[in-house]
This record gives C-alpha cells, sequence and structure tokens, in this order.
C-alpha cells in the first residue's frame, strides 16, 4: 500500500498550476453520453474518480477516447447497457449521476444504490424525488435504483436541502424532459454552473444556474460540442491553505479567484496575505498565524470540502477557533490523528474546538478520506520531523500528481510503499 513520507519543515514557495475540476468533471463525463454526437472535454483532471468513471462510461457501451492526459473524446452512441456496474459506484459514488443521463436520454436508467461513505450517510432521496416529479417511477430492487418512464415531464421541484448532487441530476434529466422545469432551492457550487454551460453547449435551454433557481426548458435532442471544464476549487484551495500553514509564498495558477472567495477571506481574515490576478492567486504568510471561527455551508459559503485544510492551519495559530461542519456528520475523522501530531484539537457533535500550538511533531497518521487525507499531508509539511501518510489512496482519488506539485514548491515528500524505501528517504533527507 502506498504512504507518503514528509519531512516537514520547509516553507512551500513557488508556482503551481491547478488541474480540471474534479467534481465538475464527474458530472460533464456523465452528460457527455446525453448524446450519440462525439463531445470533446478538455482540461479534465487525471485522477482516480475520473479514471473510474471513464471505464464505466465504456463498460455500459459508450466509445472513450483519451486523446492526453486531460482530453478525452467521448461518444455515446454505441450505449447497449442501462445497467450500471456495482463495482463502479463502490468505488465512485458520482457514477450516480449516470441515473440522470441515462434517464434523460433512454428514459431508463439502473444504477446500484451507494451506501453510506467515510464523511457521512449521504442519503439520495432529493436525486429521486426530482426524477420521480419528471414523471419517472423509480423504485430500490435489489439494492439498485430502476428508473424508468414512457415519457418524461417538466416539473415544479423545491429541494428540501440544498443538494449538488441531486440539482445536477434533476438537471441533467430535465434537459431531456419535454416541458418546463424549475428547479428551487437550487445548489449554486460553480460545477452546477459548468455542468449547465456544457449542456447549453450541447443543445439544452437551461437558465438560471449559479443562482438558487434553476429553469429548464426541455429538448428533444442533444448534440456533440467540445467543452473545457473550469479549474478545481477545492485543489486550488488545498494548495492557498498548505502556503498558510507552512508560512510560505504560492502563487496558484489556473484559478477563477471569484470561485475561492469564501477561502481568500478566511486566509486574510488569520493573518495572511492574498493577491488576486485574472487567473492566479498569490498567498504569502510571513508570520504566525491568527485564530478565527469558521462554518461549512453550501456555495457562496465556506467548503465542507475544505473544512479539514482550514482546521490543520488553525491547530498551529494563536489562540482558540471554532470549525462547525454543518454538511456531512462525519468530517472530523482526521481529529484524532491531528492530535497525535501534538494538535490541540477536542470535537463536539459537529464542531471542533481548536487551540491553536506553536508547532505540530511528525508522526505516523492515516487518511480517513480524500480532503482529510490532503489536510494531514499540509500538516505533516508544517511540522518538525517526519511524518508517513497511510492510505493514500483517498488522495489519489483527487488530486492531480499532488506530490510532486508539493515537491515543485520545495517540500519534502515522496509517495512510498516498502519499509526500504521509508528508510532510503530518512536517510537522504538526514
Ligand atoms: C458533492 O457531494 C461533492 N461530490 C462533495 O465532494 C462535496 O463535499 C459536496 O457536494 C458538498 O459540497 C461531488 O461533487 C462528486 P450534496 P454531494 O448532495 O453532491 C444531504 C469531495 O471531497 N443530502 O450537496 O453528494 C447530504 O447528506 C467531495 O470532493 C440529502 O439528505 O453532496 C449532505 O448533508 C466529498 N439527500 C447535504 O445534503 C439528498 O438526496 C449536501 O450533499 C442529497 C443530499
Amino acid at each position: 500500500m502506498d504512504q507518503y513520507i514528509i519531512k516537514g519543515g520547509n516553507p512551500l514557495v513557488g508556482e503551481v498550476e491547478i488541474a480540471g475540476a474534479k467534481n465538475a468533471a464527474l458530472a460533464i463525463l456523465a452528460a457527455a453520453i446525453m448524446t450519440d454526437d462525439t463531445i470533446l472535454i478538455e482540461n479534465l483532471p487525471d485522477v482516480r474518480d475520473i479514471n473510474v468513471l471513464l471505464e464505466a462510461i465504456s463498460e455500459i457501451g459508450a466509445k472513450v477516447d483519451r486523446i492526453d492526459r486531460s482530453t478525452v473524446r467521448i461518444n455515446g452512441s454505441t450505449i447497449q447497457d442501462i445497467s450500471v456496474d456495482y463495482e463502479y459506484i463502490k468505488k465512485i459514488r458520482a457514477s450516480y449521476y449516470l441515473l440522470g443521463a441515462l434517464l434523460g436520454k433512454y428514459k431508463k436508467a439502473e444504477v446500484p444504490l451507494p451506501g453510506g461513505c467515510n464523511i457521512g450517510s449521504r442519503p439520495i432521496d432529493q436525486h429521486l424525488k426530482g426524477f420521480r416529479a419528471l414523471g419517472a417511477q423509480v423504485d430500490i430492487i435489489n439494492g439498485a435504483i430502476v428508473a424508468k418512464a414512457d415519457q418524461l415531464h417538466g416539473s415544479h421541484i423545491f429541494l428540501d436541502m440544498v443538494s449538488v448532487g441531486a440539482t445536477i441530476n434533476i438537471m441533467m434529466a430535465a434537459s431531456m424532459a419535454p416541458g418546463r422545469t424549475i428547479i428551487e432551492n437550487a445548489a449554486r457550487e460553480p460545477h452546477v454552473v459548468d455542468v449547465a454551460n456544457l449542456l447549453n453547449c450541447m443543445g439544452a435551454n437551461i437558465k438560471g444556474a449559479g443562482t438558487d433557481v434553476i429553469r429548464i426548458k426541455g429538448v428533444e435532442k442533444l448534440h456533440g460540442t467540445e467543452y473545457s471544464i473550469i479549474p478545481d476549487q477545492i485543489e486550488a484551495g488545498t494548495f492557498m491553505f498548505a502556503a498558510a500553514a507552512t508560512k510560505g509564498d504560492v502563487m496558484v495558477k489556473n484559478v477563477i479567484p471569484k470561485h475561492l472567495e469564501a477561502t481568500t477571506a478566511k486566509l486574510e481574515e488569520i493573518g495572511c496575505e492574498v493577491e488576486e490576478f485574472d487567473d492566479a492567486v498569490r498567498v504569502v504568510a510571513s508570520k504566525r498565524l491568527r485564530r478565527t471561527h469558521v462554518k461549512t455551508l453550501p456555495y457562496p459559503g465556506y467548503p465542507t470540502d475544505m473544512q479539514p485544510q482550514i482546521a490543520v492551519t488553525l491547530a498551529l495559530a494563536q489562540g482558540t477557533s471554532i470549525v462547525t461542519e454543518s454538511i456531512f456528520e462525519n468530517r472530523f475523522k482526521y481529529a484524532d490523528e491531528l492530535a497525535r501530531m501534538g494538535a490541540n484539537i477536542k470535537v463536539e457533535g459537529n464542531t471542533a474546538i481548536i487551540d491553536g500550538v506553536p508547532k505540530l511533531s511528525g508522526a505516523r497518521v492515516s487518511a480517513p478520506d480524500l480532503r482529510a487525507g490532503a489536510a494531514l499531508v499540509i500538516a505533516g509539511l508544517a511540522a518538525e520531523g517526519i511524518t508517513i501518510v497511510d492510505d493514500i489512496v483517498y488522495i489519489q482519488r483527487g488530486y492531480e500528481n499532488f506530490e510532486e506539485k508539493l515537491r515543485s514548491l520545495g517540500a519534502e515528500i515522496e509517495r512510498v510503499s516498502s519499509e526500504k524505501e521509508i528508510q532510503k528517504f530518512k536517510l537522504r533527507v538526514g
């Protein structure tokens, strides 16, 4: 099993290029099968979740042609199967986007029901409520969601909570449902807008994405297009916090600064300098950072996917911070690991109380999930001594070339898979 070994203490300095947004890409790949024409997708991140979804898409019969690392051509005209294998949904929950895509195009879909996951129970009742409102009959049969309709129709749907997945899934199916659909209390995340933009380039008629009311006029057919995915604001934010926690100076390139505003605001609040350019942000941290309070919220609030990264940074800041997680119930699993590195962090319900310490010390820790794993790497980079992060397979799900990018900023980090490699690293770094 791969691990990261890190010798902490180097401030990160330099420039880093951000890849395409994983969570936009997952939905965009699913949407690409909704036409029989070819879709060319650029700025695709080369991460595990994306590669698994491409396999799932090819498994149901679509043609998937990976032109290079960040470009893929998809043609859905050869799909013979509307049923997705459990193997894929087990590996990535987001294969549930094939439900909306297949239902919209073929009026039937069969996708295994995703189970809970490391960050919480994650029900998908709102997705199903939306499909039913569009006229589909939705049943759970032998662990799979089976959705079918003679014909879909537009509908007025009010989501009970703001859900990125439900908004996108319903938007995909509705774009091919005759009539008008209105999704109220829709998620406003940049990836919702990105998927709507792709669908509109394919001939859909979607208005209001990015606000909490999305209006869709169903069309009969979608057509081919070329599309470039937006930059990943969570990868960008992770590097911004890595710069902050290590007292570094990093230019984060290929970003949309507007998408990073909640992160930027918090970094400034705790004492970093953040400079915005057209498609880059520079984060400089020259002194010990200050405490703050933060609560995760749907966009444009502070993102849950950036919660562990800010908590690690606050673990080293002066004063007592309170971090409240309001989206997922189980997103503090890293707290005990961080405590093993010397952090003073106590979790009570959905709140973590963090008393900043002047330094962390390296330890062997385990990544409990994707973002928490990345946050523990940040902790290792900021800590004194050697940190080993286990279970980095989670991190590889969502960060392209993570260790290479960190190394280019001066980090001493290596991916290792044996005791021998660990010893070699230790000898090298002294
Ligand atoms: C997306 O998950 C992201 N995943 C997550 O990214 C992200 O943490 C999350 O949005 C919130 O921003 C992808 O885009 C693939 P939700 P999603 O539906 O769509 C509840 C990462 O690290 N809910 O917005 O599954 C749900 O339990 C990840 O990249 C229902 O109750 O999240 C949660 O409390 C992990 N019923 C809240 O809504 C539903 O039908 C928001 O979830 C749907 C959601």
